[in-house]
């Protein structure tokens, strides 16, 4: 699988492995620790983004990114600043657009990773004006009822329920009109994951409720419900949310809370349909109980909440995190049979994989990065 090839440019050591590591999955990551081959190396071969530290051997990072932005190689690579303190002239560099963002060097790997995949993900926006009009649509829409969303990080303010709909409209429409599957290909150089995920399960639920022949405004509330079940990540920690390791113990139970935090803020939102609000409530319940938050079994668990539990893993399977890999669609398709019974409602599963077998949905959603996402 070819993975994106980003440049970092870091003196000291640790954060220069810990930077690596944290990016594993999604980049292709060449570190150094000087200021001179840095500039070297980016002005001779082809990099998605770079992150360079103010302190670097030979010559500072704030001189290499001046001469980046010279370049005109170079002109818009999202480049990332990490400084001791944020100075003037580096807010000034910001303003002026010789960095896109700084973050302080001694931020913890979340608060990067979430603020790198914000400036990629930037970046990877400003690509969607070349596309065509109508996949354009959907993808801005979507993440602008996100973004809009996500400002938030409480349970008290409701959201807007019309931005929903208006969200779910165009992954219904794209499902109809056979553009959905283009949607899904741009949606791959995004590095929002959590963006990515909501639309891709909308997207999924919609794919997978036309091909089983749900009617058109039911279509809209599976869409609805994609798009939103995470939502109450919106309360999550971005060191919880971003970290690249496995969760302790503890750190589940924060995360855990997201299902129950997006039931919360549908709930005070009007207009929100109720099938919505159960399935950001219980699309991680499980049929034998173990699921939570609050450990329902079986028959307890609406028919739409259990579909969306196998879009949500399916999706998140073959999505890449920043702490696994993504899995082909045939070994994701796997995992799900092996979850059906006691996890997951079997002849659903059954359903699911058979649409997902006769179509190229999943390879589309999975797909490799192309070569040129791929920058070389
Ligand atoms: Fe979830
Ligand atoms: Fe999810």
């Amino acid at each position: 699988m070819h993975r994106p090839k980003i440049l970092i440019a870091c003196q000291d050591q640790a954060t220069r492995q810990r930077f690596t590591e944290s990016v594993r999955f999604r980049y292709r990551a060449v570190a150094v620790e000087d200021g001179w081959l840095a500039l070297h190396l980016i002005n001779t071969s082809q990099f998605s983004a770079m992150v360079i530290t103010e302190r670097l051997e030979s010559l500072n990072g704030l001189d290499v990114a001046y001469s980046v932005r010279e370049s005109h190689r170079n002109a818009h690579i999202p480049i990332m600043l990490v400084a001791q303190r944020i100075t003037t002239r580096i807010r000034e560099m910001i303003e002026s657009g010789i960095v896109d963002c700084c973050i302080d060097e001694t931020a913890e790997t979340g608060a990067f990773l979430f603020e790198f995949n914000a400036m990629c993900g930037a970046h990877a926006e400003s690509a969607w004006s070349a596309l065509d009009a109508d996949i354009e649509h959907v993808l801005r829409t979507t993440r602008n009822t996100y973004k809009t969303v996500f400002s938030e990080n409480t349970t008290d303010i409701p959201m807007d329920s019309r931005l929903l709909s208006a969200a779910a409209d165009t992954v219904v429409d794209a499902v109809r009109n056979g553009r959905i599957t283009a949607v899904m290909k741009a949606l791959q150089t995004h590095d929002d994951y959590t963006f990515v995920h909501s639309l891709s399960v909308a997207a999924v639920l919609a794919f997978f409720g036309r091909e089983i022949g749900i009617r058109d405004g039911d279509l809209g509330i599976m869409a609805q419900a994609g798009f939103a079940h995470d939502f109450g990540k919106r309360t999550t920690p971005q060191a919880i949310l971003y970290k690249p390791g496995l969760l302790d113990t503890a750190q589940m139970v924060v995360i855990r809370r997201h299902a129950q935090a997006a039931g919360d803020i549908l709930r005070r939102s009007d207009g929100i349909p109720a099938e919505v609000i159960n399935v950001a409530e219980r699309h991680h319940e499980r049929l034998n109980g173990t699921g939570y938050p609050n450990g329902l079994h079986g028959a307890e668990i609406d028919d739409l909440s259990m579909v969306a539990a196998i879009g949500d893993v399916f999706s998140a399977l073959i999505d890449n995190r920043c702490y696994k890999p993504r899995y082909a669609p045939q070994e994701a398709i796997r995992m799900l049979r092996d979850m059906a019974g006691p996890h997951l409602e079997p002849h659903h599963v059954a359903k699911f994989v058979e649409v997902m077998h006769d179509t190229d949905f999943a390879s589309c959603m999975a797909s490799p990065l192309t070569d040129e996402a791929a920058a070389e």
